[in-house]
This record gives C-alpha cells, sequence and structure tokens, in this order.
C-alpha cells in the first residue's frame, strides 16, 4: 500500500516526485525517501514520519537532478526506521529500487543473497530487489530487472534506478497498481494517476508481469520476458485539480462537499427518469441472467463492505434475490459454496484491495458471475471483473471514505432497482417511488451540508467522550456500522455500531452517562422499534443523539440531541442518512485536534492481505 512516484525529463525529479508523493500520502506514511541519480552517482534522502519531514530534510540537503524515484511508506516488514524505508540501494550503492507490495518469498531470497556476499542494511522485503537486479545485471539494466522479478513471489509495483543509467526509469508490476504517465520531454511512474495528473492526463495502465522503461523521449512496454507490448493510452478523464482540496481544510471534508455533484455524475445516464427503465452499461449481463438469478455475493472490505450489507438488503428485499454480503478477508476461509446462477458483487474505492481480489479470484474460481462497483477506472479488481458499474465519484484521498461510500449505495440502489424492474418482481407504483426517491438524493445530499454548523454544534456536545455506540436497524443498520467505523477512524473515539435488536443481548451493560449512544430511528419499518431502544437508553442515563426524519416530533422530546434528515424511502435512506454522521465524525475529530486526512495506522489502499 505504499505510493511510489518516478520521474525522468527535464525538470527536477526531487521537486515532481515530492509533488506527486503529496497525492500518495493516503497510501502510506510512516516514512518517505527519494533517490536521484547525478552526475557522482546516485543520492538518497529518506526520513521517518509523514512527506513533510522529507521536504525539511530537502532542505537542509538539497537534492537535485533529471531522473528520480520517490516513495511513501506503510510498513509491513520492518519498522518504520530511516534503515528500512525507501528507496533500497544495492551493496556497490548504484541501484535504487522503491516498491509497494509484498515479497513473499523474501527471506529465502535474503539467505541466498548473503551467502553470495550481499550485504543487507535493512529489514525490508524490497531490499532483497536491489539485490537481485545487482546480481543478475551485465550492462542491461531492463534484462536485470526482468531477471529480478522472475526470482519474485507475491506482489510488487518497483520503480528502478541505476547509476550507470541516467537516461533510464524502469517501472515493473505484479498485483499491486503502477501507471506509467506520459508527457512532453517527459515520464512518469506512479501507484496511481493521481499523482501524475498535474502534469499529464494521459497514462499507459501497466498490467500483471508488464514492465516500462522510460526515457525522456518515450516509454517502451514490454512484459516481463522482454516481449514488447502495445497499450492505448488512457485519458485521465478528471481534472489537474481535481485531487487539489480547493479550498477546504482537509480531503474528507472537500470529499463530503462534492458528494451531491458526484451523485448527480452517478446517476447521468443511468436513471434520469423514474418511468424509464435503468440503464447500466458496463453491468454487462442479459435480461435472461437477471431473471434466472439464483444468488448474489456481495464481498469487500471496512466502508465498502458496509456498502455492500445496504446491497445485500435492497437485492434481497427488493429484487427478491437470496442475497449475502461476506467480509472478504473471511470469504475464502469458508472455502464457500457457489450455486450456478451465482452473481458476485465485489464493492471497491480502489479497486486495489487485496482480500477483495482475493475474494473475487475465489468465486471467479468457482463459477460465479463477476460485476465489480468500483471507483479506481481500470484497477485490478475492475480488469478482473465480467462486468464493472462505476461509481465515478473522482479521486478520492481522504483516508476516511465518504463520498465513495454514498455512491457506491447509490450504485447498489440502481442495480436493485435494475434487477427488480427486469425481474418483474415489483409492482410500477413501487418501482417508481424507489426511483424518484433515488433522484431526490443529490438535492437532498446538497440540504443535508448546508445543515454542517448544527451538526458541528452537536459534535461540540460530545467531542470530549471516549465511547460511543451506534445503533442502527433493518436497511440503516449499515449507516449504524459506517457511522461508529468513521468515528473511530479519525477521532480514535471508541465507537461500536450495532444492531439495535442486539442491544439488550451486549452493548446495554455499557450504557452509562459517559457512553453517548447515536441511533439511527428515521422514518419506516423500524421507526417504532428504535424509539423503544432509544427510550431503553435513556433510562439508564445514556445520552443520545437520534438521527432523525424531519417534522419528527417525538425524537426531540426523547434524545438530548438530533441530527436532521429530509424525509425519503426507507430504501434509499442510507445514502442521505450517512452525511450527518460523516459530518459529525469530522467535526469531532476536528476540534479533538486529529489528523483528519492521515489517521494513524491506516491507510487507504491496502494492498496486502
Ligand atoms: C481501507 C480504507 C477504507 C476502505 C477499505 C476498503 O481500510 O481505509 O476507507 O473502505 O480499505 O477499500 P476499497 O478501496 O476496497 O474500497
Amino acid at each position: 500500500m505504499c505510493g511510489i512516484v518516478g520521474y525522468i525529463g527535464n525538470k527536477d525529479a526531487p521537486v515532481i516526485c515530492v509533488e506527486g508523493l503529496k497525492r500518495l500520502e493516503y497510501r502510506g506514511y510512516d516514512s518517505a525517501g527519494i533517490a536521484v541519480v547525478t552526475s557522482r552517482g546516485l543520492d538518497v534522502r529518506k526520513v521517518v514520519g509523514k512527506l513533510a519531514n522529507l521536504e525539511a530534510l530537502l532542505k537542509e540537503q538539497p537534492l537535485h537532478g533529471p531522473v528520480g524515484i520517490g516513495h511513501t511508506r506503510w510498513a509491513t516488514h520492518g519498522k518504520p526506521s530511516v534503515e528500512n524505508s525507501h528507496p533500497h540501494i544495492s551493496c556497490a550503492g548504484d541501484i535504487a529500487v522503491v516498491h509497494n507490495g509484498i515479497i513473499e518469498n523474501y527471506a529465502d531470497l535474503r539467505s541466498r543473497l548473503q551467502a553470495e556476499g550481499h550485504e543487507f542494511r535493512s529489514q525490508t522485503d524490497t531490499e532483497t530487489i536491489a539485490h537481485l537486479v545487482e546480481k543478475y545485471y551485465d550492462g542491461d539494466l531492463a534484462a536485470a530487472v526482468r531477471r529480478a522479478c522472475a526470482d519474485l513471489e507475491g506482489s510488487f509495483a518497483l520503480g528502478v534506478l541505476h547509476a550507470k543509467h541516467p537516461d533510464i526509469l524502469i517501472g515493473a508490476r505484479r498485483f499491486s497498481p503502477l501507471v506509467i504517465g506520459i508527457g512532453e520531454g517527459e515520464n512518469f511512474i506512479a501507484s496511481d494517476m493521481g499523482a501524475v495528473r498535474k502534469w499529464t492526463d494521459r497514462v499507459y495502465v501497466i498490467d500483471d508481469d508488464e514492465m516500462g522503461v522510460l526515457t525522456t523521449d518515450g516509454v517502451d512496454l514490454m512484459d516481463l520476458q522482454g516481449k514488447p507490448i502495445e497499450r492505448s493510452v488512457y485519458v485521465i478523464p478528471w481534472p489537474a485539480d481535481a485531487a487539489e482540496k480547493g479550498g477546504h481544510r482537509h480531503f474528507m471534508h472537500k470529499e463530503i462537499y462534492e458528494q451531491p455533484m458526484a451523485m448527480r455524475e452517478c446517476l447521468r445516464g443511468r436513471l434520469s427518469d423514474p418511468d424509464r427503465p435503468i440503464t447500466l452499461d458496463g453491468l454487462n449481463m442479459t435480461e435472461e441472467e437477471i431473471r434466472n438469478l439464483r444468488k448474489v455475493v456481495l464481498s469487500a472490505c471496512g466502508t465498502a463492505y458496509h456498502a455492500g450489507l445496504v446491497g445485500r438488503y435492497l437485492i434481497e428485499n427488493f429484487a427478491r434475490v437470496p442475497a449475502e454480503a461476506d467480509l472478504a478477508a473471511e470469504l475464502r476461509a469458508r472455502d464457500p459454496v457457489v450455486l450456478d446462477n451465482t452473481l458476485a458483487i465485489l464493492v471497491s474505492q480502489s479497486g486495489e484491495t487485496a482480500d477483495t481480489l482475493v475474494a473475487l479470484r475465489e468465486l471467479k474460481e468457482k463459477g460465479a458471475k463477476i460485476v465489480s462497483v468500483i471507483n479506481v477506472v481500470d484497477s485490478s479488481i475492475a480488469r478482473e471483473s465480467d462486468g464493472v458499474v462505476y461509481i465515478q465519484a473522482g479521486p478520492e484521498i481522504g483516508v476516511a471514505s465518504t463520498k465513495a461510500y454514498t455512491l457506491q449505495v447509490l450504485t447498489l440502489q440502481m442495480i436493485a432497482a435494475h434487477f427488480a424492474e427486469v425481474r418483474g418482481v415489483q409492482s410500477p407504483q413501487a418501482l417508481r417511488e424507489f426511483k424518484e426517491g433515488i433522484l431526490c438524493v443529490p438535492d437532498q445530499a446538497a440540504e443535508l451540508l448546508s445543515r454542517e454548523d448544527a451538526v458541528r454544534e452537536v459534535a461540540q456536545a460530545y467531542y470530549q467522550f471516549h465511547n460511543a455506540l451506534y445503533l442502527g436497524r433493518g436497511i440503516n443498520l449499515p449507516s449504524a456500522l459506517e457511522g461508529a467505523l468513521k468515528l473511530k477512524e479519525i477521532s480514535y473515539i471508541h465507537a461500536e455500531g450495532y444492531s439495535a435488536g442486539e442491544m439488550k443481548h451486549g452493548p446495554i451493560a455499557l450504557v452509562e452517562p459517559s457512553l453517548f449512544t447515536v441511533a439511527v430511528a428515521v422514518q419506516g419499518s423500524v421507526y417504532e422499534k428504535m424509539i423503544g431502544n432509544i427510550q431503553e437508553i435513556k433510562a439508564r442515563e445514556g445520552p443520545v443523539i437520534g438521527v432523525a426524519t424531519d417534522g419528527d416530533d417525538y425524537i426531540p422530546g426523547e434524545a438530548d440531541h438530533v441530527l436532521w434528515v429530509p424525509p425519503c424511502p426507507e430504501l434509499v435512506s442510507p445514502a442521505t442518512v450517512q452525511i450527518p454522521l460523516q459530518l459529525f465524525a469530522y467535526h469531532v475529530a476536528d476540534l479533538r485536534g486529529c489528523p483528519i486526512d492521515q489517521p494513524r495506522n491506516l491507510a487507504k489502499t491496502v494492498t496486502v492481505e
């Protein structure tokens, strides 16, 4: 999950690498480093901590050169330290390597290389790659990288430099994402497009077991056997400033605010009129396949899993197909039984989450049809799926996922409505109401953002608490789980998301004045039951924040504070209910002085199992 950037051209590589790494810091930020080739050979700067520390070091000890590689790390092998940070260097000090991924056979390789006389300076798996390239180097750097890659088991995206080849930068990939940015008289490698978008909108998306040899004037693409490959240029559809904060103090805040527009974008061309059928290009399923569905299995990690839970509810409840949702990391362990006509829906913002990718492969191998709900175009999960419905959220940088969640929910709502439509399992009126409700979501999201000050006032009342319970039921149980996740991720307040129906089986023991409860109690089929839960908490002197529908005149009398949401059909509500919960977590974390976009120990894209 580390981030890598490489540059070759006429500008100063360290400046470009630092700029690019700033857009990749969401991938990890426990150490950072840069190497450049200068007339004196390789020069390297490495620090522990965030990129700001590397910038400070570069001020004290400047580094210049037209070709360089940079890295921001999320530690897997070896604790965060200067020795363990990348780039890693060969014994002779002339080869530098940055790496994202995990080399599974590194212990074996390391002892073999040590026996051959190579001296290691770090505890990392990556350092073996620098020594392997050194071992195989005989004047042809690309050939040496290929031979080294042939020895590697596991996952990698690599950037490689050699002091004797100041005119070459090499990138290679297996299972970890890598793109090559194509400029005028300059070229780039990066873990994702956001890192190079400032300088170019044209990229090659590199596939598994492929590499690129970059010079100032061109890029040679080949597979890891050295056979040339053709790849069409992908033009990044979002503007250069999409990955900037644009006046907001944090990416998370900006991304919360992007929701109404992104939702409109997500609906465009798919659902515009409640009386017309939904069209989901990319889904790649025939009407017959949809009618014959026997089961839908949804799988994902983290926030995307919570969206998957909403999807499960909708597909079972509205499209009338038996559905289940599983944490991707758990799915394979169970050796799942896949029936004929099973559809697997993988949900992922990045499209690169290792556990989700493994779950996809497991389900595919067992015969399921694979559709994914993805944000990052052409990502690994997208490419391995039979169909992809892109959520079209634009880049999401804040580690705590916000706009991707509501757009995943919106997309799953469209998928469920489409399935119901094709299967003929709902009355025209029920379908129309659902579709009308979905179409109102962007405006309701905008309305909810205009209520931010009121949410901040509620956050003022709770930001010093240490414990929180989030309760929900039915289609809004995932809203409670996701609300609790958001709070714990960025404010470090211990927060549990729970089914309100389970409250009496455990969590109620925790209720006392020092634990606050957020109860999602919008109008709908479980409203009365949620009121019962709120009363039980109040009877035990627990403070309660109710999430209630505008106009509710009962909850303000029961709860200590209320987060209001506009009325909408129950099946639609998870897309809007989440917005005040995102803002609440944001303001609590802000009042506590937390590093909102880079919470400790977390990374945005978890590319290791
Ligand atoms: C990490 C991120 C979460 C995200 C999860 C799944 O834990 O911090 O925000 O929900 O990975 O990521 P994906 O890219 O597959 O949605």
